[in-house]
């Protein structure tokens, strides 16, 4: 089924990754910060032939772009290193200058040791190891070899072999699922057959491009001119000295260069009458062609459908189709990239902690730190059906944001005055304060011995991130109310959190007036009998429920009588707070609001 417009269809988490990870960059351009990602796809390499006699020797310059090495450089200062660089207490400069290794589960050690805070003197808290552990699930953190994939690698491994270095033209077309690692694995293929280029006979030139950089598909021949040769040319012209650098024998052009064009996302370039897909998929089949065309999209029958022309002519493209990861590989990509933690425990640790600890280090090496075995099966039995694996990472990234949050609302929760002063341990780092993990003695900044002791995500938080991710249909009912009902709403939240049983409509407004006056909310609250029709509101909308009590207490200027007996009126909710929180996530205030739960003894 061809879907060109499946990916504007992406939802706001996606979206605030994507901004994340490449601002300033066009929309729906790659995510990866590779070069098979960048907008305007010029990273590019040109060998020119060689003066042997029998071989010519192969150099590489970069015309009018940063070099290759100078790009990768950039490229390579992967998510966590930025994390990092933007929250550590002391980085030095020269630190973060230093190349970094991409994330590469053959090469553990390697790729974290030069990193920022894993030099002597800086070992880990259980805040730099969140902030590492999302930096390591936000999509545009790529590893440099990815985890499987292995019929997939070889095909490309192949067609590479085959085509660009034996210098046939050709076409492939690689096919797949939204998330499934085509465009992650050809750029790490290409990557690596960089290295090998030395083995080509011929000047060899190859340009990535996203199709949907451009807004009219007419528009892409201009631009793979401009990349090409650095000219702005009207579209029309642009075919012709296409034609004459792709298949230089047949306009008697002179170029010996072979040419390797990747197009990403090139199902958009799908129009009515299929001329520019038809044309770019036949020019590799011209005689003389100098090109290897690469076209990746998710359509498994787009050149079938829509280019029947090229199957009469004999001029179809080889196919490669990836299939939606199962829950075994979703499960082990997840492991890969939790273990990377692992790696940085054992490194910076060895180095740094004093000798009594060293050996409580890796205490559990089978099972992957900081999530049960349950949640990352879960995790990945419900992406398993789309087999999209950005979800899957989106879903693990948001559910160690929440134990993250929760863990630091109880550390707050038990530092206030009435909790007793921690007795002083031999662990705590000097300074640590009573900020303690519960149940440890280790506070969230002090270094930690083992990654076992922070607390971990549970297929609760799994199940909770899950709704973030899909939006649950109570989340998108709260954010539809009015700013009001939210309040009392996010109130219902902080009393529920406090557990302190009283749920009564005195209590919430109590708690709600509070609330309202903190100078970090500084809100004005309504009256009783507003918030009573707040209250039905919220009850009519069948996100609270009323519960009616009997007992004495006094008189609440809420609660009716029965016979002779005075009643209160209970409040139950009927969403998770982390519901709401997820609801009013785009709301500064009521986020204030949700965080002064712990202080905010009412
Ligand atoms: N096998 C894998 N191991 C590790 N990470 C992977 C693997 N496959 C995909 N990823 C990660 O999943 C994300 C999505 O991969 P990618 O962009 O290659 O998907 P895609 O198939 O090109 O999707 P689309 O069709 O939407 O362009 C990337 O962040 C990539 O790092
Ligand atoms: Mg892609």
């Amino acid at each position: 089924m061809v879907t060109p417009t499946r990916k504007r269809s992406r939802n706001a988490i996606e979206a605030e990754e994507e901004n994340l990870c490449e601002a300033g960059t066009p929309k729906r351009t790659l995510r990866s910060r590779t070069a098979l990602g960048s907008a305007s796809g010029n990273v590019e390499i040109v060998i020119p032939p060689s003066p042997k006699p029998g071989r010519k020797p192969l150099s590489r310059t970069a015309p009018s772009t940063p070099s290759r090495t100078g790009k990768k450089e950039v490229l390579n200062q992967n998510a966590i290193a930025e994390s990092r660089s933007n929250k550590a207490s002391t980085p030095s400069k020269s630190a973060r200058s230093t190349p970094l290794k991409q994330l590469s589960p053959q090469t553990p050690s390697s790729r974290w040791s030069k990193r920022p805070n894993c030099t002597p003197g800086t070992p880990r808290t259980p805040t730099m190891v969140y902030q590492d552990a999302k930096a390591l699930f936000r999509r545009c953190n790529t590893p440099s070899r990815l985890v499987g994939r292995e019929t997939e690698r070889r095909t490309i491994q192949t067609f590479w072999e085959d085509h660009v270095i034996k210098g046939n033209p050709g076409s492939l077309y690689i096919s797949g699922c939204p998330g499934t690692g085509k465009t992650a694995l050809l750029e790490e293929i290409v990557n690596r057959m960089e290295e090998r280029v030395d083995e080509a006979r011929h000047a060899l030139r190859i340009v990535k491009l996203n199709c949907m950089s451009v807004k009219d598909p007419k528009m892409i021949y201009p631009k793979l001119l401009a990349e090409i040769r650095g000219e702005q040319t009207k579209a029309k012209d642009a075919v012709k000295f296409l034609e004459s650098i792709f298949i230089p024998e047949a306009s008697k052009g002179s170029s010996r260069t072979f040419f390797v064009v990747i197009m990403d996302e090139i199902d958009s370039l799908i129009t009515k009458d299929q001329e520019i897909l038809y044309k770019l998929f036949e020019w590799p089949a011209l005689p003389g062609s100098r090109l290897v065309l690469i076209g990746i999209a998710n359509a498994l029958d787009l050149t079938e459908r829509f280019l029947p022309r090229l199957k009469a002519k004999n001029c179809q493209p080889q196919l490669l189709n990836f299939n939606p990861y199962e829950i075994k590989d979703i499960t082990e990509i997840i492991k890969q990239r939790l273990k990377c933690l692992e790696d940085v425990d054992d490194e910076t640790l060895r180095e740094n902690m004093p000798s009594p600890f060293k050996s409580a280090i890796s205490a559990a090496k089978g099972n992957a730190p900081l999530m049960h075995p349950m949640a990352i099966e879960l995790c990945a039995r419900k992406m398993a059906g789309t087999g999209d694996l950005r979800k899957a990472l989106d879903v693990c990234r948001h559910a160690i944001e929440l134990v993250e949050a929760e863990t630091r609302r109880k550390v707050l929760a038990d530092s206030l005055p009435t909790a007793a002063p921690p007795s002083p341990s031999p662990r705590r780092a000097p300074g640590a304060g009573s900020m303690l993990l519960p149940n440890s003695g280790i506070g969230l900044s002090s270094p930690i011995d083992s990654l076992d002791a922070l607390p971990k995500v549970t297929v609760k938080h799994i199940l909770s991130a899950t709704n973030m991710v899909f939006g649950s249909p109570n989340v998108n009912r709260v954010k539809s109310l009015s700013l009001q009902l939210k309040m009392v709403l996010c109130t219902l939240a902080v009393m529920a959190r406090q557990k302190k049983g009283d749920m009564s409509l005195i209590k919430l407004h109590e708690t709600y007036v509070q609330l309202c006056k903190n100078r970090r909310t500084q809100l004005i609250p309504v009256t009783k009998t507003e918030l009573q029709d707040l209250v039905t509101n919220l009850e009519t909308a069948g996100l609270i429920t009323m519960v009616t009590k009997r007992g004495g207490g006094k008189r609440d200027g809420f609660g009716g009588t029965l016979g002779e007996k005075r009643t209160s009126q209970n409040v139950e909710l009927c969403v998770r707070p982390e519901e709401i929180e997820s609801a009013v996530a785009d709301l500064p205030i009521l986020v204030n609001l949700l965080r002064l739960d712990g202080a905010a003894k009412v």
